[in-house]
């Protein structure tokens, strides 16, 4: 998978991308990720990409010209691409969107700055994305969180060390509570199924955890999740309060809102 991300700070990227994971994945050509400096694509001596709001207020809006130039550019020398605005007006990320990002074989990605980007540009994109309801400075960490997550998505990028059909949400549930050693720490203890060697033992008991995880803080996502006739008792289990965990009290934590 081939991703280019256009951008006034590309030297922001490299030490997010070029380690761990996503580093290894480049280097064996699972990822590619190219860094555009928007500044390149300016016509003017020097090299603007902002200018003042029409209709006057505070902050700057990034000049259409550059970015356009800057897609037109990059598809003309690497190809046609999926062209992604990070802006906090965009469809917020999930595992889906990750899901659907991942089937592109060429990104391109254009991080704002300032009060936001010229709205003619949303001609010239295919898609608007937020990574969450909130702002940050620029698009700069929204498009490294797109990078990472779809890398994660690409067969071989993780290989064995992790699995990304465990993570929380790949499919739809959030993930339950992992252990390594010590066995015993302070008093707490790493629940013996997982330590017994007993395979369908273990699944069954992180599915039956996955569950009450999600039930607890995401209560939600338990509608829109594929529940098998087991996983419906579960829950139902939780619901009356029969599950041990559920009857011994001993909630997980939440957001700490
Ligand atoms: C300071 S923000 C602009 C915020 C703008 N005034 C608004 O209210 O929408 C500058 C840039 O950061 C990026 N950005 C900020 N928050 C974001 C978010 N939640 N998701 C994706 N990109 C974001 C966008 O590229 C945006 O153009």
């Amino acid at each position: 998978m081939e991703i280019h991300i256009l951008s006034i700070f590309p030297e922001m990227f490299a030490s997010v991308l070029d380690e761990s994971i996503l580093g290894r994945a480049q280097s064996r050509r699972l990822l590619q990720v190219y860094t555009h400096n928007l500044r390149d694509f300016t016509q003017d001596r020097h090299r603007v990409t902002d200018d003042m709001p029409y209709g006057g207020g505070p902050g700057m809006v990034m000049k259409p010209e550059p970015i356009v130039a800057g897609i037109r550019a990059v598809q003309e020398r690497f190809g046609p691409s999926y062209v992604v605005l990070l802006s906090p007006q965009g469809n917020v990320l999930n595992q889906e969107r990750v899901k659907h990002f991942a089937r592109m074989e060429r990104l391109l990605l254009i991080c704002g700055r300032y009060s936001g980007v010229d709205a003619r540009v949303t001609h010239y994109i295919d898609a608007e994305l937020s990574i969450g309801d909130y702002v940050l400075t620029g698009g700069e960490i929204p498009a490294m969180v797109l990078v990472d997550t779809v890398a994660r998505m690409i067969p071989e990028v993780i290989g064995d060390a992790q699995s990304a059909e465990e993570d929380s949400l790949f499919r739809g549930l959030l993930q339950g509570p992992v252990y390594t050693r010590p066995v015993e720490f302070e008093t707490l203890c790493v629940p013996d199924v997982l330590r017994s060697g007993n395979h369908a033992a273990v699944a069954k008991w992180r599915r039956q955890h996955a569950l009450l995880t999600t039930w607890q803080r995401r209560p939600e996502l338990l509608q829109a999740a594929s529940l098998s006739v087991e996983d419906r008792a579960m829950v139902n289990e939780f619901e009356r309060g029969e599950f041990p965990e559920v009857r011994a009290g001993s909630g997980t934590k939440g957001d700490g809102g």
